[in-house]
């Protein structure tokens, strides 16, 4: 079967990187969550204190940054290190998801993690989750999947897996959360968060994981 470009772009927490690593996993393709690189220049940003309204720091920022996926063969999943360290659990802090919009809206680290994206779909083969895959990163895809879900599952979602790691989280801030972001991906002007016209929507909010693999699965399937 031919290998192709499957992109899952779609409202924070609609469960896109989750059906995105089923896909892989049963296709055998890579999967690459493009939302942990943002994440991970966050984190970077943050700690340097890097303004990030600031053309010039923003670009002598990322002369600085080197973002690696590596899968880690206890679990097979696919991890984010920065600059040689593993920072796939501390870039899902709420503290990195309250400023991560601001940052991914700049137009040089949109560029910057764009050609990253797609220097790693150039053999195909490939699931990718985001914002804008479907839409600026792989326009030609074979598959482009639109993902959402109501608000009050996303948010219910989001928050338990925060709860799990921090019990003082609370579902409000979750909430605020989610619907700052949205707003910010689908209002800036580089490459903003909206349904690209040759996407097919998945609507997840009643769906198992097993049955929303099966849709997804024949979709990719009758493209390959
Ligand atoms: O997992 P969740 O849906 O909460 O978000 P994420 O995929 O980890 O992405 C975090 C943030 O990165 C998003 O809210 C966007 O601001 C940004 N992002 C983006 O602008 N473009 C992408 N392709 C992926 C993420």
């Amino acid at each position: 079967m031919e290998k192709i470009i499957i992109t899952i772009d779609g409202w924070s927490s609609c469960g896109k990187s989750t059906l995105a690593k089923q896909l892989a996993k049963e296709l055998h393709f890579v999967y690459i969550d493009s939302g942990a690189m943002y994440r991970a220049i966050t984190l970077y940003f943050l700690r340097h204190h890097v303004d990030w309204e600031d053309v010039n720091a923003v670009d002598a920022a990322l002369k600085d940054i080197k973002l690696e996926f590596a899968t880690n063969h206890k679990n097979g999943q696919t991890e984010m290190w920065l600059n040689g360290e593993n920072v796939e659990y501390v870039i899902r802090d709420l503290v990195i998801a309250e400023k991560v919009s601001e940052v991914a809206a700049v137009k040089d680290v949109r560029t910057f993690a764009v050609a990253r994206q797609q220097e790693m779909g150039k053999h195909k083969g490939i699931v990718m989750d985001g914002r804008d895959i479907g839409t600026t990163v792989f326009p030609n895809a074979e598959l482009k999947i639109f993902m959402t879900a109501d608000e009050d599952v996303r948010v219910r979602r989001r928050f338990k897996e925060l709860y799990e790691k921090n019990p003082n989280v609370t579902l409000e801030e979750v909430k605020a959360n989610l619907a700052h972001r949205d707003y910010i991906d689908s209002h800036r002007e580089v490459s903003p968060l909206r349904q690209a016209e040759d996407a097919i929507v998945l609507d997840n909010s009643h769906l198992t994981m097993k049955e929303q693999l099966e849709i997804a699965k024949k979709w990719a399937r009758e493209r390959m």
